[in-house]
């Protein structure tokens, strides 16, 4: 399997919103615990794609906006294996950003490692952005995320409750921090 992980595109956008509905509710619902619903699906995936493109240029001008997406491809089959993102949240000071993480892997190609090569690319282009810490919640049932997390470097900060404004259910889910 040839995997290749690279800058998300705006031709990514219908091919990331199939991936993303093919995803058993349980599953979106660890990738962010609120699921997107589908009339906001498309604007938001054609939102990050885009700032993610010209992210140089809109994070001068609203940085807590832009996002970093990266996609996993897999080259023999020109199917998208995995996509994540950092979404740039505010400024520790001049030209010193944080970021928010997400992450998903379609679940026939877990195990395989994209996640890790997803993580990487992510902390390296983390680095290459002036992004100084990375930050994220995740459920505290979702054993791989967590892993795959604390592989990387990741802490557990903090515990929080948050009510899901879809199914109207309560959360539990770690913040987890990386300092870079
Ligand atoms: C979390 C997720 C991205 C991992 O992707 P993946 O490609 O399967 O992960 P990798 O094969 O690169 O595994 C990397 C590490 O993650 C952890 N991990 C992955 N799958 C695991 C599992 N089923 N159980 C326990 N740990 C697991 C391990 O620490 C693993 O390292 P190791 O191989 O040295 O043991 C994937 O399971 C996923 O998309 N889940 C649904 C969406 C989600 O939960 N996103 C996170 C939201 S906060």
């Amino acid at each position: 399997m040839e995997i290749k992980v690279r800058k998300m595109k705006l031709r990514d956008i219908f091919s990331f919103s199939t991936l993303y509905l093919s995803l058993p509710e349980e599953d979106k619902k660890l990738f962010h615990p609120f699921p997107l619903q589908k009339w906001k699906l498309l604007p938001v995936i054609t939102y990050i794609a885009l700032s993610s493109m010209f992210n140089k240029y809109l994070r001068k001008i609203i940085p807590k906006f832009t996002f970093l997406a990266l996609i996993a491809e897999d080259i023999e089959n020109k199917k998208i294996a995995g996509f994540a993102y950092l979404h740039i949240k505010g400024k520790y000071s001049p030209n010193k950003y944080t970021a928010n993480l997400g992450i998903v892997v379609s679940k026939e190609y877990r195990g395989h490692h994209i996640g890790s090569l997803l993580m990487k690319r992510l902390i390296k282009t983390a680095k290459e952005n002036e992004i100084k810490k990375i930050e994220l919640d995740v459920l505290t049932q979702n054993t791989p995320a967590i892993n795959l997390y604390k592989k990387y470097g990741f802490v557990i900060e903090g515990e929080i409750k948050t009510k899901c404004p879809v199914d109207k259910k309560t959360y539990r889910s770690y913040k987890m921090g990386l300092e870079l």
